[in-house]
């Protein structure tokens, strides 16, 4: 079990009752209404600056897309750049959400934990063997996420409602950012949420000012932006204007 960082967890609390704290932290982050600023668009060359950001406008999700070259054409960033940021984010009250877009998954979780993370989402097209794998996230102490692809039914979670805590509907094809937000989402956002109850069902790909609330009002209540937070001149207003379009805090 790595080192975990208990969200406004005392000092003088035991390691258990530390984690159950930080669990209880995550949820309460990843239950509220929330746009997940994807570090993506970030300019790398001042990434934490960047973070801040985000942050001092209200974020409190950070979201980190790690794509492997295989399941995804581009590779993109590993667990030493999701620690980079981690104590930065936490220490300003936040959590670090990565989007595993990876084959063999199962292999990469406990290194993005230690790093940080709070919830790991994965692809459901990308193992056989999703209950195991979202099983393994919360044995590490994260939150475990879900992700499906546009072409994915969502009856692909169905098997797996009560062990994972977020479930992800991909709203552009993967691997990319910058790309047209895919007219039909909202419709199997809401077939989604239907499916799976209680979890929090997040949105990812296109997500702007205008997109953001099409998707708020069939139940979506995470909303990864990228480009149009990172992308925009004023980062902090670009994430302001979104928030207020989902109807977010
Ligand atoms: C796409 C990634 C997204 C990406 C979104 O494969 O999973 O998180 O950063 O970027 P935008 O908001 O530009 O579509
Ligand atoms: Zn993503």
């Amino acid at each position: 079990m790595p080192a975990l960082r208990p969200l406004d967890a005392p000092n003088d609390l035991t390691v258990e009752a530390a984690t159950d704290t930080a669990t209880r932290g995550r949820r309460e982050l990843f239950a509220g209404k929330r746009v997940a600023p994807s570090i993506l668009s970030a300019d790398f060359s001042r990434l934490g600056a960047q973070v801040e950001e985000v942050m001092g406008a209200g974020a409190r999700i950070i979201h980190i897309d790690v794509m492997d070259g295989h399941f995804v054409p581009p590779i993109t960033i590993g667990p030493l750049v999701a620690g980079s940021i981690a104590d930065l984010v936490h220490d300003a009250g936040g959590a670090i959400d990565v989007h595993l877009m990876i084959e063999r998954p199962d292999e990469q979780i406990a290194e993005f934990a230690k790093a940080g993370a709070d919830c790991i989402t994965f692809h459901a097209e990308a193992t056989p063997h999703i209950n195991r794998t979202l099983n393994a996230i919360r044995e590490l102490g994260c939150l475990a996420g879900l992700a499906i692809n546009p072409g994915t039914p969502v009856t692909a979670v169905s098997e797996s409602v009560n062990d994972a805590d977020v479930f992800l509907c991909m709203t552009v094809n993967p691997g990319w950012g910058g790309q047209s937000f895919i007219a039909d989402s909202p419709d199997k956002v809401r077939r989604l949420g239907e499916l799976v109850g209680a979890g929090t069902i997040g949105v990812d790909g296109g997500i702007d000012r205008s997109t953001a609330g099409s998707v708020a009002e069939t139940g979506a209540t995470l909303f990864v932006a990228g480009s149009a937070v990172f992308g925009a001149g004023d980062p902090a207003a670009a994430y302001a204007a979104i928030a207020e379009a989902a109807g977010a805090a």
